[in-house]
């Protein structure tokens, strides 16, 4: 067994990193069925890191959100190459030129931080917020470019290493290829299939998806070498895959002959690259360098313009969304672009079409930047087919025939009819439910569409009158689907006012809108009888969203929602919450099961706003169990041994009670908050 983990092992090396297998798939999977087959009938003799541990079956119900160790952080990126000669000088002038760069591809996908302890993988986590993100272990450890267990020896004790997880071209078409015959919506680019792969909950799904992988930052005390070329050029041996498109240059010229050639090169690569990122190699140096909140002063990333191609428009949709804009589609001729391919594009709105002049039967030019779809971005007025015609807006919402209005100042239409426009409607329900909102599980946008159809809802005040018997008599929902949507209405009752109010889904109010006006006017009925001026003076909130504000709770339909939601018992006034303390200082918690009041997250965020720290396991130096509901049997039996004392929710909310009170709206979820992730858009970011 042992022999067949160590051959298998190999194997995947010889594929992934070196790109030169030596056995084809038909005879890899019968060595693996091989082991597998030993493993079922000598368990006790199973490596934990077998290669056949990677096909995971279990489902994940959550991921684990883990704080990293050193912020995940994004790099300053530019489209110019003056810029790259700015960040060159600026670089000589702080340091000198007593060091090299080292220039890497820039891989779309999705950041991966993998942490390894004694030679073996224990933990992978997303980038999330840059702070903390989501522990994807268990679909990670699919991945077969990824080393569970390492070769060679040198390596330090404890290491983490960071990376990007990257669908390539080949498990990208055959992915959506499937969708398509199934039915389901292809995935806009592989960017988003990695991403959105890594967050299945099911290890299975993921083990057939074909993401792949390139390491290129390892972090930890020990590591052989003082600079990054060298400690790369190492860890290869150790089973990581390091790109082998990368290298050490010298010069401002040797960067730029880097750029020019993968900016031709990369349309023969079999995975997306957007760019180049150039570091500066020597660890002394970037430590000198050092950097700004968001990104390293050491490093840069040149990113490629995007690829273009030529394609006909076959005609135009109109898509109405959440708050009513009125968005226009292009239906195109399939047409390849950069690794995939393009039916779809966004002619973003009116104006857009107009200064253009994009007509049906057009040759246009689609370009795909980081966005979801791609672009529009000219017509090849010299192939115009003679008889074609401007195209004309639509002046009537498509959905419920509402005549369309375009607000002063604003490049988009909308549909008036918010409160009975049906995207509009199921829409609004969805950002309700949604996690930053009210995080009502299993209330997503499907699950909204079938409540919506089925005429049981029609506004979010709706969603607590639903009766048990009404969700469970639905296709494809059941008992438990019932249970579960029960428990997260009942739950949502605690979400702090701040976030009720951003759940309204009033125009304009986004998050941080919503925190300050909860925190400045403190209840509903405040806010109901404030005057645009009042409402202005709130941090933050200018005349529009003041007006948007005003406009909204003067609609009598809203008020009706407003004081049904409040009859449900939401949270429709600013708790006098407690602030932080010391309280905790010294004690550490393990939290385990669900609770009434608050989820894992919250009471994870009230341990450290007072002081204590958060474990993930029970061990002789945990100060406390918080078991909740169904707390998991090892955890509790642990505890049992070691004489760790349980704690109720309610015991442990007397703990943290009674310290100086601050606005809970800004308490309970200020972590969440901060933590809207960094859009990944290819936005131009100044240097410095
Ligand atoms: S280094 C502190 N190297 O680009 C710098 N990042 O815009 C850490 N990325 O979040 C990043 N290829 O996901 C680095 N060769 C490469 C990269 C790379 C892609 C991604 C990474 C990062 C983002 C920053």
């Amino acid at each position: 067994m042992e022999a067949l983990v160590r051959e298998l092992d190999q194997h995947n090396y010889n594929y992934y990193v070196l790109s030169a297998p030596t056995i084809g798939d038909f005879e890899y999977d019968a060595k693996l069925r091989e082991l597998e087959e030993l493993e079922r009938r000598h368990p006790e003799w199973a490596n934990p890191a077998s290669p056949t541990r990677r096909v995971g079956s279990d489902l994940t119900k959550e991921f684990k959100q883990v704080r990293h160790r050193t912020p995940m952080l994004s790099l300053a990126n530019t489209y110019s190459r003056d810029e790259i000669g700015e960040f060159h000088d600026r670089v000589v002038k702080e340091v000198g030129d007593g060091f090299s760069y080292v220039c890497e591809l820039k891989f779309d996908g999705t950041a991966i931080s993998l942490t390894y302890e004694n030679g073996v993988l224990t933990r992978a986590v997303t980038r999330g917020d840059g702070e903390k993100g989501d522990d994807v272990t268990t679909n990670v450890r699919t991945i077969r470019a990824i080393p569970l267990k390492l070769f060679g020896s040198g390596f330090p004790a404890s290491f983490e290493i960071r990376g990007e997880i990257f669908m390539p071209h080949s498990s990208f078409n055959r992915l959506n290829a499937e969708r398509d015959e199934i039915g389901e919506p292809p995935f806009a680019n592989p960017r988003n299939a990695a991403a959105g792969t890594l967050k299945l909950q099911n290890p299975a799904i993921v083990a057939q998806r074909g993401l792949n992988s390139f390491l290129y930052d390892i972090q930890g005390e020990g590591l052989p070498f003082v600079s990054h070329y060298e400690n790369l050029e190492r860890v290869r041996k150790w089973g990581f895959p390091v790109s082998p498109h990368m290298e050490k240059c010298h010069s401002i010229d040797a960067i730029f002959r880097f750029i020019d050639q993968w900016d031709t090169e990369r349309k023969k690569l079999p995975f997306d690259t957007d760019g180049v990122v150039i570091k500066v190699n020597e660890y002394g140096i970037r430590k000198r360098l050092g950097m700004t909140a968001k990104a390293p002063r050491w490093a840069v990333a040149y990113k490629f313009k995007a690829e273009a191609a030529l394609t006909r428009l076959r005609s135009v949709d109109f898509q109405v969304g959440r708050t009513g804009a009125v968005t226009p589609v292009a239906n195109l001729d399939p047409v390849p672009l950069a690794g995939t391919t393009v039916k779809r594009a966004s002619l973003h709105n009116a104006d857009q079409i107009a200064l253009l002049d994009i007509r049906v039967g057009d040759r246009v030019y689609v370009e795909k930047g980081g966005e979801i779809i791609p672009k529009i971005t000219g017509v090849e007025l010299s192939e115009r087919p003679e008889e074609s015609v401007p195209l004309r807006f639509i002046e009537k919402c498509p959905e419920c025939g509402t005549p369309l209005i375009k607000i002063e100042g604003e490049a988009r239409h909308y549909c008036p009819n918010a409160l009975h426009c049906p995207p509009q409607i199921v829409g609004r329900i969805t950002h309700f439910t949604s996690r930053k909102a009210m995080n009502i599980e299993g209330l997503g946008e499907e699950t909204v569409q079938l409540l919506y159809d089925s005429r049981l809802i029609d506004d979010c005040a709706d969603l607590y009158d639903l009766r048990r018997e009404q969700i469970a008599g639905l296709p494809r929902l059941g008992e438990k689907s019932a249970e579960n949507i029960l428990t997260g209405l009942e739950n949502s009752k605690n979400v702090p006012f701040s976030r009720v109010l951003f759940a309204l889904g009033i125009r304009y109010v986004g998050e941080t809108t919503a925190k300050n006006l909860a925190a400045h006017f403190r209840s509903i009925d405040a806010l109901l009888v404030a005057t645009e001026g009042e409402l202005s003076d709130t941090e933050e909130v200018g005349g529009i969203i003041a007006k948007s504000l005003v406009a909204h709770f003067q609609n009598r339909e809203n008020i009706a929602i407003i004081d049904r939601l409040r009859a449900a018992g939401l949270q429709f006034e600013a708790r006098e919450a407690i602030g932080g303390s010391n309280v905790l200082s010294g004690l550490s918690f393990v939290i385990s099961g669900t609770f009434h009041n608050h989820s894992r997250d919250e009471l994870k965020d009230f341990i450290e706003l007072h002081g204590g720290k958060n474990l993930a396991a029970v061990s002789g130096n945990t100060s406390y169990l918080l078991a909740g509901e169904k707390a998991g049997d090892s955890k509790l039996s642990k505890a049992g041994k070691l004489n760790v004392p349980l704690l109720s929710e309610e015991e442990f909310m007397k703990m943290i009670a009674g310290v100086e009170p601050v606005p809970a709206g800004e308490m309970v979820d200020s972590a969440e908050a901060e933590s809207v992730p960094a859009p990944e858009k290819p936005k131009q970011t100044a240097l410095f």
